[in-house]
């Protein structure tokens, strides 16, 4: 299906942390690949100026990636800045002036979902949301409830096609070559399914902490900032049937029937954990009893994976900064030789970040006399920690129309219903010291088999 591109780039929150981040590194990105030749308005209610704001963006890029002289000289002309109440109408009138005449202007609300009706309705009644389409940044909602919420304000001004709800996980490569590397390979569909397949584990695992958005955080912890959107995509995409075709919403049914398929989360199979430190750190409440750590055990109620666990586990303060999936096949039927166990059988990894890495895990067996063996990896991708920015990705895309790598209203809502059992404080939240795998009670997650896999630092091949 072809669309026709955006023609303005709009962001709202121009002056806000996610800009700071990730935003300007992938504009300075797309306009290098020139892929933004158009008006980019920042807009946001800080009393700055147009030449505050380029200073600003100088200083992401700096800080994220470096200064590409030319690629900033373009941004810095193309950038405009609206300083405005998001509750005034006359904000939205100062939007329309600086469109200068564009027709299609992309809408990119990087503020927090509160806002999100106030913007969408002023941007309407000040007629700029015609044939504009809208990007939203996650967390999508709280709950199934206000999820619900969100789309019908969204529904009112803009069609469900022309809303693009971002998961930014969704466009790093690693991902994708997931997504390319069970669909691309033969050799992975008989093997996919609860016949070979013993397990499934997924880690995200950050080493620092709440970083100065301890205010943020206690709205949110671990399951409403990554385990709803980030990790169930990757666990979707891992684990669903081959879309039927390349429409991107081929892709994206299949994603929700899987979504529905997921069986709600049970607060007996969570474990919450809090690392000791969390509630020094400003915006934190001295009581709270929010998560930084959780642990969970997701099942699949489908003939492919009925009976196999799905173990999910995030945290802040862990010993390591890495995104990791592994997926363990069952061991052999009878042992033939020595003893072999679940982890130092055969298994597939998908390293997701900041690596990208797929493998196999296979056994040989070791020089000698005796018929013993050892554990070894046959890699097929390990590429250092990547330069590529996710958001460039998106926002291209976003521009350009195409929905793939968005989520819909469906999936989202979808997501919800798995996590919302656990939400707020149905469990007790365990504490743990700093550079640790998390609470001890996160082990009787995992059960049977031999315990969580503690992803390690990603080794170079020895030449
Ligand atoms: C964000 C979360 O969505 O993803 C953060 O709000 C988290 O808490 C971040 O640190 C991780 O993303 P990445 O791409 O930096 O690994």
């Amino acid at each position: 299906m072809t669309h026709q591109n955006s023609d303005a780039f709009v962001f709202f929150g121009a002056t806000g942390d996610l800009a700071y981040k990730k935003i300007f590194p992938a504009l300075q990105a797309m306009i290098r690949h020139g892929e933004l030749d158009m008006p980019i308005i920042g807009i946001a209610r800080a009393g700055w100026s147009l030449d505050k704001l380029r200073t600003r963006a100088r200083e992401s890029v700096q800080e994220h990636g470096g200064v590409d002289k030319a690629a900033f000289a373009k941004l810095a002309a193309q950038l405009r800045y609206v300083d405005g109440d998001y509750n005034e109408p006359t904000t939205y009138e100062r939007v329309c002036q600086a469109l200068n005449g564009a027709r299609r202007p992309v809408h990119y609300l990087a503020i927090p979902p509160s806002m999100f009706a106030t913007v969408v309705q002023g941007l309407a009644h000040a007629g700029c949301a015609r044939n504009a389409r809208v990007i939203v940044e996650k967390p999508f909602g709280r709950d199934l409830a206000s999820a619900r919420a969100l789309n019908r304000t969204l529904h009112e001004v803009f069609p469900e096609s022309s809303v693009f709800r971002i998961d930014h996980y969704l466009g790093k490569e690693a991902v994708q070559n997931l997504v390319y590397f069970r669909f691309a390979n033969s050799f992975l569909e008989p093997l996919w399914n609860r016949n070979y397949i013993d397990n499934v584990q997924i880690t995200m695992a950050e080493k620092f902490g709440v970083q100065g958005r301890g205010g943020f955080y206690e709205e949110v912890g671990a399951v409403r900032d990554v385990v709803q959107n980030h990790l169930l995509q990757v666990i979707a995409l891992l684990a669903m049937d081959a879309p039927t075709g390349r429409d991107p919403d081929a892709m994206r049914a299949e994603k929700l029937r899987l979504f529905r398929a997921m069986r709600p989360l049970d607060p007996a199979e969570v474990v919450r954990g809090q690392f000791r430190g969390y509630r020094d750190e400003d915006g934190v409440a001295a009581d709270s009893k929010v998560e930084t750590f959780a642990a969970m055990r997701l099942h699949i109620d489908t003939w492919r994976w009925a009976g196999v666990p799905f173990y999910i586990r995030t945290g802040k303060r862990l010993p390591i900064t890495t995104t990791e999936v592994t997926v363990d096949l069952k061991c052999p039927p009878l042992p033939m030789f020595d003893r072999i166990t679940a982890q130092q059988s055969n298994y597939f990894r998908f390293r997701l970040s900041p690596e990208v890495v797929i493998s196999t895990g296979a056994r040989v067996k070791t020089a000698g006399d005796e018929m013993v063996g050892e554990p070894v990896e046959l890699v097929a991708r390990r590429s250092p920690a990547s330069e590529d920015f996710p958001y460039e990705r998106l926002l291209s895309d976003a521009i350009k129309g195409d929905a793939s790598l968005f989520t819909r209203d469906d999936s989202v809502e979808a997501a919800w219903r798995v996590v919302e059992p656990i939400l707020g404080n149905v469990t007790p939240v365990h504490s743990y010291a700093p550079g640790t795998w998390g609470p001890a009670a996160a082990a009787k997650i995992v059960v049977a088999g031999e315990g969580w896999y503690n992803p390690k630092p990603e080794r170079a091949p020895p030449c």
